[in-house]
């Protein structure tokens, strides 16, 4: 077992009705709030409506930050960033999804930035930084944005989605109820973000984490059972509740803790895809995961008993022959992602192999690639690109 730090400041009011701790939760920050969200969704729920009455209510002057796209980009960072600075803002109020959660982590460090270029920020970014306070209304669940301190921004200019380490919110607002509204072509994306997340952690050399391991083992069991209940039942209350628990766990780090690290190569993989072709972030994801799976299986059979775990503790499989168990593993994991009503071929998207060199000869900023669980060429990811067509 490795070494591990547990750092995680952020608190959490979790289930129906948290938002009555909003005006708690800002209160000791100041009265100056930058609002951000997305493109609406909130004002259709009104959510918006509830929550600008708690800010009314309680004495305060409230501007905002709407339009943040779903891959959020640099470009909202920086109208966020000229926000605070012209209204003197004490906290930033995030209500959303991941996007406007990230988007608001890199405005709450850029206000301290020094320079303006932010996207010089987002591609330095090295480490937490002394950011202006945040505090979170979560919307959907997938990313643990609300639990971690990571953001990821894009620019379409360059075509660079770039993740980095800016700020933990102080604060995170979790009721399952403000998830009933979303579609179910989101719903199952996110749920396969929950489980990537999770997974890029579980492949790892590391044999006797075993907390860490069966932390992961039933969140995946967790997120396997409750995601077709809550595409059946969007206002099933139980299982929006479970998917919003795992996924502030699952991206937090505690289930991988004691763990060799792994590079989340499928991650790294994804925000190429997205940057180029700007697709929804975990449709990405449940696209490459079992293509890369068989991928490295077949490179390097050294890692074949993860697989059999895998098979055997999360998808209850039996069998002698452990190859066979192992391939097994890999493609009920597939056949549940495409079950779910996710489209699992690029080709689907209308990806073509056009960037695949120059997506796969990026991805591997800071040695992700080649320093992962089984390590990537440029021309493995290339393959692994290829495979998902
Ligand atoms: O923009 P609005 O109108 O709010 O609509 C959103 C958006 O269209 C909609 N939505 C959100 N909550 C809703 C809702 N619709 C109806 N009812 C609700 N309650 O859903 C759409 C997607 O929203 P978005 O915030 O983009 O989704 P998600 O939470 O999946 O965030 C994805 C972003 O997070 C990054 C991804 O790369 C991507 O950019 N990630 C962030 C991570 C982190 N900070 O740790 C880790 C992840 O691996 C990931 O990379
Ligand atoms: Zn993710």
């Amino acid at each position: 077992m490795e070494n591990y730090v547990h750092n995680i400041p952020t608190k959490v009011y979790f289930g129906k009705g948290a938002i009555s701790h909003l005006d708690e939760a800002l209160k000791p920050f100041g009265k100056n709030v930058l609002l951000t969200y997305g493109g609406g969704s909130i004002k259709k729920t009104g959510l918006y409506d509830e929550v600008m009455k708690i800010l009314n209510e309680g004495g305060y002057t409230v501007t905002e930050l709407s339009g943040i796209d779903p891959n959020p980009r640099i470009e909202s960072v920086a109208k966020g960033v000229a926000l605070c600075k012209e209204h003197n803002i004490d906290v930033v109020l995030a209500v959303g999804g991941g996007s406007t959660i990230d988007c608001s982590k890199a405005i709450c460090s850029g206000f301290y930035y020094e320079g303006d270029d932010l996207w010089h920020m987002v591609k330095h970014v090295k480490g937490y930084k002394k950011s202006l306070p945040l505090v979170d209304i979560l919307t959907l669940s997938a990313t643990g944005s609300d639990f971690d301190g990571g953001a990821v921004i894009s620019n379409m200019k360059t075509n660079e989605k770039l993740g980095g380490s800016y700020t933990y919110p102080s604060v995170s607002i979790l009721d399952p109820t403000y998830t009933f509204t979303v579609s179910k072509y989101q719903t199952a994306a996110g749920s396969a973000d929950i489980m990537s997340h999770i997974m890029e952690g579980y492949f790892s050399r590391t044999p006797d984490s075993e907390l860490a391991d069966g932390i992961a083992e039933t969140i995946l069991k967790s997120v396997i059972r409750n995601l077709p209940i809550a595409l059946k039942e969007p206002d099933n209350y139980s299982a929006r509740a479970n998917l919003m628990h795992a996924e502030s766990v699952a991206c937090s780090g505690i289930p991988e803790y004691g763990k060799k690290s792994t590079g989340w190569p499928c991650h790294a993989m994804e925000h190429e895809l997205s940057a180029y072709y700007d697709i929804t972030h975990g449709v990405g994801l449940a696209i490459l995961t079992p293509r890369w799976m068989r991928f490295i299986l077949k490179k390097d059979p050294t890692c074949e008993w993860r697989f059999v775990r895998f098979a055997r503790n999360v998808w209850g499989l039996d069998g002698e022959d452990e190859h066979e168990l192992a391939l097994k593993g890999i493609d009920v994991l597939e056949q549940f992602f495409r079950g779910n009503g996710i489209p699992m071929t690029l080709g689907e998207l209308g990806i073509t192999d056009e960037h695949f060199r120059a997506m796969a000869e990026h991805a591997d900023i800071g040695g992700r690639l080649s320093n992962a669980f089984v390590p990537l060429t440029a021309d493995d990811v290339v393959q692994i690109y290829t495979d998902c067509l």
